[in-house]
């Protein structure tokens, strides 16, 4: 049914455009007893890998002024128990689910995860998290190998590699800890990515003066909330320019404010993330802001909305 909310992605159905961002939201079970699940637009996972992780040392993640920086380490059960074990939950809500994946050292994984989730019709999607600052690979930067996101030609054959493993819907989701973020995001498009999902955490420090240490036991770690915020949105609106698939924005939404933003910018959908620690409803409550906005502006859809921004330049 169309309604003044509902948008695609891809093959994707969405009927609002407010999903969770991976990280933040567990496997959805853990956030049961606080919201009504059915009513999100979509819910992205966790980041799988192939075999399970640990994750990173503790401590992994402290409070920032406006914000927090985590260093998780992509710490998850891999793939084939998250099959067994989380997948059935989701059949039971009935909400678009995207699968996040990541690879732990060659990039050939994300093909062979790809496979392993191209039978199960309750996945809807996959994003492509090449943009996770907290693992080995990333920060070796100075040894010359960057995050897949980093680099254009790298970004562009991994989604080739992917978009040739499956007919789902493929989700690129990027960093911002580039130069220009734009050219990351045609290249995911020319690949044949779906969309593209912005930003991933920027990286950040933080120091424990009495002992002079790093407060998160790995030093550099990823920044995120609303001190991130002004960040993500000129990067949407850079993308925006540059490519016509959809852009999924997310970094420091709110409440209804920012997430209107993001729209206004150019993103079909929004993500939150860090809010959910805070208040677990903000998601369904920006859902209802959105509804009462589009009312009182007599805007009849959406997406009429998306990208709808007076700019002189
Ligand atoms: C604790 C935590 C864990 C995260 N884990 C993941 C992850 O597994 N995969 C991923 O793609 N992004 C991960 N992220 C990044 C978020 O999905 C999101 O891109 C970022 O936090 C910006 O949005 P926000 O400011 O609303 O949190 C994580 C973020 C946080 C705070």
């Amino acid at each position: 049914m169309q309604t003044k909310l509902s948008l695609n992605i891809g093959k994707l159905k969405l009927k609002n455009p407010v999903m969770v961002a991976s990280g933040t939201f567990g496997y959805a079970e853990e956030f049961e007893g606080f919201i009504d699940l059915k009513r999100l637009g979509a819910i992205v996972t966790k980041t799988i890998t192939l075999n399970p992780r640990v994750g990173n040392p503790m401590p992994r993640t402290c409070e920032t002024p406006a914000g927090m920086l985590n260093s998780i380490g992509l710490e998850n059960p891999g793939i084939d128990k998250f099959i067994k074990e989380k997948i059935p939950f989701f059949k039971k809500i009935g909400v678009p689910l995207i699968v996040s994946i990541a690879s732990e050292s060659d990039p050939e994984e994300f093909v062979e995860l790809t496979r392993k989730l191209n039978g199960i019709s309750a996945v809807a999607a996959i994003e492509l998290n090449i943009s996770c600052p907290n693992v080995k690979h990333s920060h070796d930067k100075l040894k010359g190998v960057p995050l897949i996101s980093q680099d254009k030609e790298a970004t562009f054959d991994l989604v080739r590699a992917v978009r040739k493993a499956t007919n789902k819907t493929i989700i690129t989701k990027l960093s911002p800890n580039v130069t220009d973020i734009a050219e990351i995001a045609k290249a995911a498009e020319d690949a044949g990515s779906d969309a593209v999902a912005l930003i991933n955490t920027l990286l950040g420090m933080s120091i424990d003066v009495d002992n002079r240490v790093p407060k998160i036991a790995r030093g550099v770690a990823g920044l995120s909330g609303p001190a991130i915020r002004p960040v993500a949105i000129r990067m949407v609106w850079e993308v925006y320019q540059k490519v016509k698939i959809p852009i999924i924005g997310m970094g420091g939404i709110m409440d209804t404010s920012s997430a209107l933003e993001f729209i206004i910018a150019g993103a079909t959908a929004v993500s939150v993330g860090t809010a959910n620690f805070i208040n677990p409803k903000t998601t369904t409550d920006i859902i209802s802001g959105i509804e009462k906005y589009l009312c009182k502006n007599k805007i009849n859809s959406i997406k009429e909305l998306i990208g709808s921004l007076k700019c002189q330049s």
